[in-house]
């Protein structure tokens, strides 16, 4: 158990996690920080008034307390709007930012679109972890996922165990639960890797895919696991199509409370995660999502696995992908790409 594990963005994810870690009691305290509702300057003064007395990170928090009895918990909750509630934390999850969102026409943003408007926030986030909690091992889910844990490197200059994205579980659970359908099997019997960046451009990595150990094309036939895999690729999308208010947050949350799990019981799990790269795979200085060991430490290993020769170029356009992005990145906060 942790003393402490922040939560910024009291969002749907951030909501997920609160309540999930005060199950399941992974920290003494859990401190939730979001600056919602805003305060319009445009609206008449008692609107305005009213909204300053608001704070959905209190209104989650006291909700998910009151409700400790009946989950036997006695993790602590602390919220609010500003930063300094995570004072000390050991571990920092990352939310904020806007999701991906339907339009009236049914259309939605890339994850990429979110760039600029979620930039802004990640430079509050990086300031308020640098001021209260600068040795917490942080774990990013804002989206463009690999943009903004680009963003938080540059802003933190972390040791390379010590921040990480989350997306590679949740593309591997969501390839997971496909293949299983299709196979007919427990979600329980099916291993899987997706790489690359979290974007369309992501790599379900088939050589690695297995059916109780053995290989995934014993039970579901080329054609198909090519169609399950362009589904992977577009799976986030697929739920902010069918919501219409946002993008998914169960499954985000769940992947990145497997991450959690590994680091505070020191437990090695490998998983896909989006990790700084410094030569491995060919890549210097991106952060992309591949195989790593994920210890009390944070990310004690990046595995270089074996790839086809298809799996490989995949993984190229991808990483291409995230490098356009982050100098994206780099042309509006000014730094350099590697
Ligand atoms: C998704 C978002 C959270 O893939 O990136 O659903």
């Amino acid at each position: 158990m942790l003393n402490k594990i922040g939560v910024i963005g009291a969002g749907y994810i951030g909501g997920v996690l609160v309540q999930e870690l005060v199950r399941r009691g992974y920290a003494k305290t859990v401190a939730a920080t979001d600056p919602a509702p805003f305060v319009n300057s445009d609206d008449p003064p008692e609107k305005r008034e009213a909204a300053r007395k608001q704070s959905v990170a209190k209104g989650k928090a006291l909700d998910i307390l009151e409700g400790t009895p009946l989950l036997r918990s006695d993790v602590e909750v602390l919220a609010g709007r500003d930063y300094d509630i995570l004072q000390g934390a050991d571990l920092v999850i990352n939310t904020a930012g806007v999701p991906r969102k339907a339009r009236p026409d049914g259309s939605f943003p890339s994850r990429e679109e979110l760039l600029e408007i979620n930039l802004k926030v990640t430079g509050q986030v990086a300031d308020g972890i640098a001021q209260y909690c600068k040795d917490a091992i942080v774990i990013s889910i804002a989206n463009p996922l690999d943009a903004i844990v680009y963003t938080l490197h540059k802003k933190l200059s972390p040791p390379k165990n010590k921040l990480v994205g989350m997306a590679g579980v949740l593309d591997s659970s969501r390839y997971r639960y496909f293949v299983a359908k299709a196979a007919g099997v427990s979600v329980e019997n099916v291993e899987a890797l997706v790489l690359g960046g979290h974007g369309d451009t992501m790599v379900p990595v088939r050589s690695c895919t297995r059916v109780a150990g053995m290989p995934v094309e014993t039970f579901v036939p080329a054609d198909d696991l090519a169609a399950l895999e362009a589904r992977t690729r577009k799976a986030g999308g697929e739920v902010v199509g069918l919501l219409g208010f946002g993008s998914a947050f169960v499954s985000p949350a769940l992947s990145a409370l497997e991450m959690v799990e590994s680091i505070i019981y020191d437990k090695k799990r490998i998983v896909a995660a989006c990790a700084l790269l410094e030569g491995e795979y060919g890549v210097d200085g991106l952060f992309v999502g591949v195989p790593v060991v994920l210890g009390a430490n944070g990310i004690e290993k990046v595995i270089e696995v074996d790839l086809t020769d298809s799996e490989r170029s995949g993984l190229d356009a991808s990483v291409n992908a995230v490098r356009k992005t982050c100098e994206e990145v780099d042309r509006m906060i000014g730094a350099s790409v590697g």
